[in-house]
């Protein structure tokens, strides 16, 4: 399937991909760590955009995870998830975050909290979840979690 580019908007020598990411990068999507837990007790994180509300009535989030990214993989493997939420104030921290090399990226963060679970212990929100559905699209594995853990934060969730 063909994607048609608007003249001008972005470049149209770019390709699809980097025009698609060029797009998205122009909307306002909340900003998250993801993180689980391996077997052998290591903690495995991603700084994550996709996370959206499924239901309310089942508390329930999904997430669009990279199939070759070794947090999928683990996710998948073990079945349970964190998603941290970051906080309009950590903008800078984010960014360290996300620019942490894949084996380094949880300490970086700071994982895990006093309470020895692996969510960042400044974030406004964060969730437990578990898979309730998965699905492959593409090069990317739609993951739909049940939330079983809530913590709200003192400050406001608001990852701009
Ligand atoms: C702002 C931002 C949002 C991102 N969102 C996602 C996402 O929703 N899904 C995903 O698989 N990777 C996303 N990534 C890329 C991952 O954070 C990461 O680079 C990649 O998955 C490598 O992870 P690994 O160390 O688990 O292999 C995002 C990166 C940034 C900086």
């Amino acid at each position: 399937m063909t994607v048609s580019i608007m003249n001008g908007f972005p470049p149209s020598s770019e390709t699809p991909a980097e025009t698609f990411r060029a797009a998205m990068r122009t909307v306002l999507q909340p900003t998250a760590l993801l993180s689980c837990e391996t077997g052998e007790g290591e903690i495995v994180a991603c700084v994550v955009n996709t996370v959206f509300p499924v239901s309310a009535e089942v508390p329930s989030v999904g997430v669009s995870l990279d199939v070759n990214s070794r947090t999928c993989r683990q996710v998948l493997d073990t079945g349970t998830f964190w998603i941290s939420f970051f906080t309009s104030d950590d903008r800078q921290y984010m960014y360290e975050v996300a620019g942490a090399s894949t084996t380094v990226r949880s300490e970086v963060a700071g994982l895990p909290d006093s309470a020895g679970q692996p969510i960042m212990s400044n974030s406004a929100t964060a969730f437990k979840c578990v898979i309730a559905r998965q699905l492959t699209a593409w090069d990317h594995s739609l993951v739909i979690g049940q939330v079983t853990g809530i913590r709200v934060g003192e400050t406001a969730c608001l990852s701009l």
